[in-house]
Order: C-alpha cells, then structure tokens, then sequence
C-alpha cells in the first residue's frame, strides 16, 4: 500500500512561504517492526512556529532538511498494532507528521479519550493552551485589577491568553485584524475591548482604553504593535514576548522598538519564553484548561480546513490572517 506524505522541499528563512516549500510524494508502507504501530492521520494542527522550524533556526529547531517528511503534530487512529498499549482503534495525539499514515511508536504519540474534547487537543488543550497557561500566568503574573492587552488576540493562543486573563480578574484588550475579528473577541471570547490594528490607530486607542497603562503586555506579533505598547506600559509592567508573527517572513528585520527605553522608564520587564521550558507542570494546567472548558470559563473556534491536497496552502493561511480560529486540516 501507498502512503501520501509532504516533504520539506525549501527552507523560507528570510522570505514568505511559499507552496513550492513543499512536494507531495508517495512512500510504499512497510511491514511494522515489534513495538510498532500504524496510525491513519485523520486531523493537522497548524502554527506559526512551523516555519521557524523548517529554518533550522539553531538552538530552536533542526533536521527539518529538504526532502525529509513535514513534521506536524495531529490526531488520528491506530489502525494496525505490534505493541499492546496501542491497540488498534485507538485515538493518538502526537508528532505524526504530514502524510496518510505515521508508523510511531508509544514513545511518539499520547493515547487519548475519543470525547467531545478530541480535536481540542490540538488546541486549548495542547500546544496553544499550554502557551497562554504558561506564557500569562508565569512570565506575565497578571494580578486582580491589572489591564492585560494581546497582540494576535484572534487567533489560537491570543483567545485563550484573554479569557485566562479575565478568570485572573483581568481588564482585557485584544488587538487583531479586521472588525470580525474584534467583534467576535468582544462578543463571543468576552476581551472588554478590541482594536482593529488594520483600521484604527493602534496608538490612539490604547491612550483611550489603558489611560493607566498597560500592566501586563503578552506579545504575540512584536514590530508596530510592541513597540506601542511598550510607549504606554505601566509601572512594573510584564511584557511577555510569546511570538512575533510580524517578522517571521521579513529579509531585513527592522531596528529594535524605539519605545523600549520605557522599560527603564516604568521599571518594567521583558522575558521571552518558550513552552518546552514547562513541560513537567503541562498535567496540571491541561486538568486546569479542562475545567475552564468544560465549565464555559474558556471557549474556542476551530477553523478546519479539508483535504490532503490543501496541508501546504492551510499552513499559508496563519502569515495572512485567513485563519479565524486554531487552525486545523481534516484529511
Ligand atoms: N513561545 C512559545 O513557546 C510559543 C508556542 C506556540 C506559539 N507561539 C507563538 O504564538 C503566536 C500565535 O500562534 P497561534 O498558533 O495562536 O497562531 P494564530 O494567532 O492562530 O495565527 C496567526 C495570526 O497572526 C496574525 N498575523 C499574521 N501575520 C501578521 C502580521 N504581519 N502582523 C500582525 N499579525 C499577523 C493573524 O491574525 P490577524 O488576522 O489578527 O492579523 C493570524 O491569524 C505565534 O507568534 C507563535 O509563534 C509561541
């Protein structure tokens, strides 16, 4: 039998993706080995990191070379077993990479409940939970009362950062691209204030919603947007660099933000993280994002694409904001 995969086809460091980054191919299967397992790749997780990681940025990712499988995290479902703690049926979260069928073994993949929260998983319950669990409630220490505003507030980890914000007893503002966007923040993820960063002035409305200033800034697009907020942070602000989409695909990176003498200014801090530097606490906090969930405190959108054809095109879609959700592709 054929196994469809995408391999890595071009590293973008300096550039936008491009579909040509990636090739489709065709791969026969082989007979499993002893502790071995078969599972059909049923959904694909996407984030920004990815490109980062096809980079081969050192200290952060490596062996992503051309002609390798695309790595990926997803779900799927074990369809052939060697090893009894994989029986077949069963549902795997893990690095599965993109293609039809992954052969892993337990050492690669989480069994999880076939529940209501599956695909969650891939989201508030996985990598982009865990972020904002860590990246806020860590780096940012956010206390009752604080303005707490996110950058990418739309997307996978800025909507889950605000709502934390908000169980933290939080004044949230949101900024994202579009009026959508910023209704649905207001509306639906329940931020007390959204900016339109494609349509208002960034700068004037943050004087109108933080006249205090900001005390906690989570940061997940860094350029335009870092440096005004850093032009209104507070006194003892937490700045907490998570992403910073907006130069991912840049050739020349721009001089650093001009404000950034407010951090003396305010006796403020900045602190990057990364979630890898949690991983014995990640339990606990998905038993925590459970409950939120479960109890309404923390809601989602998933936006899912469809089709093994479209994996590279629904990568595309986070550099350009098409995404409206965590981003996900049904095989
Ligand atoms: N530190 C860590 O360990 C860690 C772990 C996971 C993720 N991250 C970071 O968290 C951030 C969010 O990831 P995610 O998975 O939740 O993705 P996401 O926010 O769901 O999707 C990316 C969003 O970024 C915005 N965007 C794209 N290009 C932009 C630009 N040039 N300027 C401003 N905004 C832009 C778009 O929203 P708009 O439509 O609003 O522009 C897009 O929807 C990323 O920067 C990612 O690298 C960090």
């Amino acid at each position: 039998m054929q196994n469809k995969q995408w391999l890595i086809n071009g590293n973008p460091r300096g550039r936008a993706l491009a579909l040509t980054d990636f090739l489709e191919a065709q791969a026969a299967l082989q007979t499993l080995r002893p502790n071995e397992a078969r599972v059909q790749v049923e959904m694909l997780a996407f984030d920004p990191a990815m490109k980062g990681q096809l980079e081969n940025v050192s200290g952060y990712a490596s062996g992503n070379d051309v002609g390798n499988l695309m790595p990926g995290r997803g779900l799927g479902e074990v369809v052939e077993s060697n090893d009894a703690s994989l029986p077949v049926g069963s549902k795997v979260i893990g690095r599965l990479g993109w293609q039809e069928y992954a052969t892993v073994t337990t050492q690669d993949v989480e069994v999880v409940p076939d529940d209501d929260l599956l695909s969650a998983r891939l989201g508030p319950l996985g990598v982009t939970g865990l972020t904002a669990y860590f990246g806020l409630l860590r780096v940012g220490k956010p206390e009752p009362g604080d303005t707490l505003l996110v950058s990418g507030a739309a997307g996978a980890v800025g909507s889950v950062t605000g709502q934390l914000g908000k169980i933290m007893g939080c004044r949230t503002v949101g900024i994202a691209g579009g009026q959508a966007k910023c209704d649905w923040l207001v509306d639906e993820v329940g931020y007390d204030a959204a900016i339109d960063y494609k349509n208002d002035s960034v700068k004037a409305r943050l004087k109108e919603l933080a006249p205090q200033g900001i005390n906690v800034f989570f940061d997940n697009v860094g350029g335009v947007a870092l440096n005004d907020a850093l032009g209104r942070i507070a006194r003892h602000a937490r700045v907490v660099i998570c992403g910073g989409i907006s130069r991912y695909e840049q050739e020349t990176l721009p001089p650093g933000p001009t404000n950034y003498f407010n951090i003396v200014f305010r006796q403020a801090t900045m602190e990057g993280f990364l979630l890898s530097g949690y991983e014995r606490e990640h339990q606990q906090a998905i038993e925590r994002l459970t409950d939120w969930i479960r109890g309404g405190q923390i809601k989602y959108k998933e936006d899912v694409q469809q089709g093994f054809e479209n994996i590279p095109s629904t990568l595309l879609r986070l550099f350009s904001g098409k995404n409206f959700g965590k981003q996900l592709l049904r095989l």
